[in-house]
């Protein structure tokens, strides 16, 4: 069991652009910490490990696929991994295993246990497939709800939430 005192626990998704990917597990996990009441508790952000999309708004894809699932994507703009982000972040989750390798280098930490890749979670460990190149934003949309899901559950066991 991991203390809590009364810091809320923050969860950071990363990717390569941060406007398809990453910003859908941000909006996804936020809105099931927000079902279930525990937005007090629990902090979600997402950000890019390049610079190419620093200030834009999240793909027309993500934000529809947000849209027809009832999940605002309202305010997102990408922002690059920085420094100072792995004291402030209790999970740092990348979506595929390039992101893993280039998180561990742009934060100076080659093997941190709050830094793993989402569907690790997952009984069939693999990468979130990049919609921004197979255009099938469904097939990571639901991998990302099953992902979000576990990673929800495991931070409400270990925190006591
Ligand atoms: P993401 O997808 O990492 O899921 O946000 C990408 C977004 C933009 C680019 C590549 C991947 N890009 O080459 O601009």
């Amino acid at each position: 069991m991991k203390e809590r005192h009364l810091k809320k626990v923050h969860v950071l998704f990363v990717c390569l652009g941060n406007i398809c990917r990453s910003p859908m597990a941000e909006a996804v996990f936020r809105h099931m910490v927000e079902e279930e009441g525990a937005e007090g508790c629990i902090a979600v952000d997402s950000a890019a490990t390049s610079s190419w999309h620093v200030g834009d708004p999240p793909h027309k894809g993500t934000v529809a696929k947000l849209r027809e699932n009832g999940i605002s994507s309202e305010g997102m703009a990408g922002r690059q991994l920085n420094l100072s982000d792995f004291d402030k972040f209790d999970y740092i989750i990348g979506m595929d295993d390039s992101n893993i390798r280039t998180i561990r280098d742009l934060l100076g930490q080659p093997d941190h246990p709050k830094i793993f890749r989402l569907l690790d979670l997952t009984e069939h460990g693999r990468d979130v497939p990049d919609p921004y190149y197979t255009g099938d934003f469904q097939e990571t949309y639901e991998l990302v709800i099953g992902g979000c899901r576990i990673l929800l559950d495991r931070i409400k066991k270990e925190y006591q939430i």
